[in-house]
């Protein structure tokens, strides 16, 4: 269904993971922490877009001892990748019956079987939510949850559907790697300015949702939040990225040039010319956000 295969998702995770900020992160834990929930053992989280489960694989070995993760996408194939994704990932696999304080939760059983894992001595219990986000996030927001999260989600969204989703919003959000259009790429080649122009008039077409918000959603995310009350952190998160990362930076250079070219703005010969040269890149950044906003 969607656009994001699990082979890319798997070949970004590696730098998803170093790039996201730790202090923000930290401050998250630390939030965290001081509920009762966590208090009392058991920790629920939503990720939002999860893919195959990359955002758990962050964070789950830095929150608590017993966790309960909804991860939430419109594509069932990432899903049932997420499942395989976490089953080799984790150390190993418990009866979803046990132990008792997961059996209480009532875990929901969709399409893909949910699944009990252990990592690091940790119990994270993971159910499969197959939705599509643009009309089911009402009923998602409103279940319980100490946390929502998610990462390189919120790019794609629209205004009006970011609005009604901060209106609806009463759990803390912990967002990260939205794309913040900021692109370095070395060393530097003419066309740069003109492709990263292109490129950021397609970030902002419909992603399902509407003309997404593309490089301006973090800062809409964090001004709407505020206008809530909420209290709000932001963070950059950039990839930085050099040889070792070859097989990103020419897959980026590939999926930037093809959308350049769907928009028709630039002669096709020096968008060519632009891939060749940006397969080879030898260093590449690209920026992102990481938000933390809870309601003060
Ligand atoms: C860039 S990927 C990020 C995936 C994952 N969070 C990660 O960091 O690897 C965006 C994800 O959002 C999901 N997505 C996009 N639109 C959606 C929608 N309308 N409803 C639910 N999921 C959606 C995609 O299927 C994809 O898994």
């Amino acid at each position: 269904m969607g656009e994001f295969s699990a082979d890319w998702l798997a070949l970004r995770e590696p730098v998803d993971h170093r790039s996201r900020n730790t202090l923000l992160q930290n401050q998250v834990i630390n939030f965290l922490h001081q509920r009762a929930s966590v208090v009392t053992g058991l920790l629920h989280i939503t990720d939002l877009g999860s893919g195959t489960g990359s955002n758990l694989r962050a964070l789950a070995p830095h929150f608590g001892a017993m966790q309960c993760w909804t991860l939430v996408d419109y594509d069932t194939d990432l899903l049932r990748a997420a499942r395989t994704t976490l089953l080799s990932w984790a150390d190993g696999v418990l009866d979803s019956a046990t132990p008792s304080s997961i059996r209480e939760l009532g875990i929901f059983s969709g399409s893909v079987e949910p699944l009990v894992i252990t990592k690091n001595m940790k119990t994270i219990a993971v159910q499969f939510r197959c939705a599509n986000l643009l009309a089911d996030y009402r009923s998602i927001l409103n279940e319980p949850a100490d946390l929502i999260t998610a990462a390189a989600f919120f790019d794609l969204v629209a205004e009006s559907w970011l609005t009604d989703f901060c209106t609806n919003l009463t759990k803390p959000l912990y967002t990260v790697l939205t794309y913040d259009g900021k692109e370095t790429w070395g060393p530097p080649n003419t066309l740069d300015a003109d492709v990263l122009r292109a490129f950021h008039a397609h970030q902002s077409t419909d992603k399902g949702f509407g003309v997404a918000l593309g490089p301006r959603a973090a800062e809409r995310l964090q001004s709407l939040l505020q206008g809530r009350g909420f209290t709000t952190a932001c963070a950059p998160s950039p990839w930085g990225m050099d040889d070792h990362d070859r097989a990103l930076i020419e897959q980026l250079a590939l999926g930037t040039a093809s959308a350049v070219r769907e928009m028709g703005v630039l002669e096709s010969n020096a968008i060519d010319q632009w891939e060749q040269a940006r397969r080879q890149a030898s260093t590449c950044e690209i920026g992102h956000i990481d938000l933390f906003a809870h309601p003060a």
